[in-house]
């Protein structure tokens, strides 16, 4: 195992390539499944000059791409695929053979979603990785193929390979390579984060394979600015991306116990708390935000596949399972605190603000915002939602069991209490004023902290932080004229 040290100056803020002058030497490679990661992968190596071949088996994804629209919201998203597809370097078939023949190197970034057992479900790994070992029979020449789908350890030297040797007909290492090359872009901020990630991991078996995506990262980072590497076995590899997904998720769930006891503590306030312990201990506190619970589509999906993978080879699974019971209920706690705030909630309007799994994406895969709505809607209350992004996606879901405000002013209209379910900056900026004179009390539940609680409360709108104890006294005497005393 081995970390290689960048030379790089991380605070570098140069653009993409195209933009700046820092194109590569034209590398070739496919890309098999152009959704989150794919996409956001694709956009940026095609901004730097390589020629990228994406294969997206999803028509109207396909046809979008195609036609330089992003199906999915990221933030520069828009721009830097419009740049690609104008100057060719790259394009968007659903014909794996063209893509695959047409290149050098291969990523695999399929989705890997949960089977109902919780266990990882690798259909689409393994039949993308058929279909590419089939092509790999015609090539004449050298090619690597590179797993950055999230797979359970044993997954790429098992499965993966098998299906590349059986397609072919060829052998690893001899005739083909095969890397396992975990991806820890953040949705919302997944250019950026592809374009300067914290760190590489490259898990391969042999060198000639670890070499050649390092030789495609150099190209693309540049010689000087490749960012740390760590260079391991496979199973090593895919084991970190694992242990940082499942370790954020333990984090997230020891914080969300705290933020519930510090409510109970006169004075006690988690954010403060958390400052504290990020000083500390140098947790990055990007991932230190108590709040209504984790979701999205990694953090809950990958803890449940290692679990699953603990039980199956009989290790004590008990820690993962208490930080997905935590997470379970911790959406729960908004409703709570909406019946203790508003008492029965049937036939109450209640606003939520905020769908998408964290501000920045349309993504609501898990998210906490879809689960309070759920939750809302089974104790018979009314509920207005409005999200800058994720309503297309939400209307599948709810269809027409909810109000689809466009806009925070008309979600809020005649709400008894409003939750704040995503940490979207148009939330940070509603002045106390349009909650007062929008809702019929102003009473806000803030699992996101976004709103600034002392200076709402002084313009007498009321907001129930998570993880802070604002004092029985003052809750009472804020709330108690508005809600005609009912508050427990
Ligand atoms: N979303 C994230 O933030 C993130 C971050 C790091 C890692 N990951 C991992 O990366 C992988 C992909 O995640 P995602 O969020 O991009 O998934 P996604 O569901 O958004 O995208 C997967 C895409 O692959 C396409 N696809 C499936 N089979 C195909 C095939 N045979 N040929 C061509 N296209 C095919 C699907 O139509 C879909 O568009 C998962 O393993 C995930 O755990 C995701």
């Amino acid at each position: 195992m081995a970390v290689r040290k960048s030379r790089s100056d991380r605070k570098s803020t140069r653009r993409p390539s195209s933009r700046t002058g820092l194109r590569v030497k034209t590398q070739r490679v496919s890309i098999i499944g152009l959704g989150y990661v794919g996409l956001s992968t694709a956009v940026c190596f095609a901004n730097r000059g390589l020629r990228v071949h994406g294969v997206e088996i999803d028509r109207r994804k396909c046809d979008l791409i195609s036609g330089g629209k992003s199906p999915i919201h990221e933030q520069d998203i828009d721009s830097y695929l419009s740049d690609c597809i104008r100057d060719g370097s790259l394009s968007c078939t659903s014909d794996i053979r063209e893509a695959v023949l047409n290149s050098e190197i291969t990523f695999l970034t399929v989705g890997t979603p949960s089977k109902p057992d919780g266990g990882i479900d690798l259909t689409y790994v393994e039949a993308a990785a058929r279909e590419v070992g089939r092509i790999l029979a015609e090539k004449k020449t050298y090619h690597l193929v590179v797993v950055k789908s999230t797979v359970v350890p044993g997954t790429t030297a098992g499965i993966v390979k098998d299906s590349l040797e059986m397609g072919s007909k060829k052998l690893f290492p001899k005739d083909f390579g095969l890397c396992f090359n975990p991806e820890f872009l953040r949705e919302g901020t997944a250019i950026h984060d592809t374009l300067r990630p914290d760190a590489l991991v490259i898990g391969a078996e042999d060198e000639r394979s670890s070499e050649t995506l390092l030789n495609l990262y150099k190209s693309f980072y540049g010689v000087d600015r490749v960012p740390d590497t760590l260079v391991t076995k496979i199973p090593n590899a895919e084991f970190v991306k694992y242990s940082v997904n499942t370790f954020r998720a333990t984090q997230l769930s020891f914080l969300n116990s705290l933020a519930n006891l510090c409510e109970k503590i006169p004075s006690a306030d988690v954010s403060e708390v958390t400052k504290g312990l990020s000083v500390v201990t140098k947790i990055d506190s990007r991932y230190l935000r108590a709040g209504f619970g984790y979701g999205g589509s990694c953090l809950p999906k990958d803890l449940r596949a290692l679990t699953a993978l603990f039980q199956r080879l009989d290790v004590d699974s008990s820690l993962l399972l208490s930080v997905a019971e935590i997470n379970q209920k911790q959406p729960l706690r908004a409703v709570e605190i909406a019946k203790q705030l508003v008492g029965d909630l049937r036939a109450n309007r209640i606003a939520v603000l905020g769908l998408a799994f964290k501000a920045g994406t349309d993504d609501i895969r898990e998210s906490v915002g879809v689960r309070i709505v759920v939750e809302l809607l089974s104790l018979g209350a009314r509920v207005n939602v409005y999200d800058p992004q994720a309503l297309e996606n939400a209307k599948h879901v709810f269809e027409s069991s909810v109000e689809f405000a466009q806009s925070t002013k008309s979600c809020l209209r005649g709400a008894q209490c409003c939750i704040v379910a995503t940490d979207w900056e148009e939330f940070r900026k509603i002045p106390p004023s349009i909650f007062k004179n929008e809702m019929r009390n102003p009473i806000i539940i803030d699992g996101c902290h976004v709103l600034d609680s002392k200076a709402f409360e002084s313009s007498g709108v009321f907001v129930y932080e998570i993880g802070r104890n604002s004092g029985d006294q003052a809750l009472r005497s804020t709330i108690s004229p508005m809600i005609g005393n009912s508050l427990v």
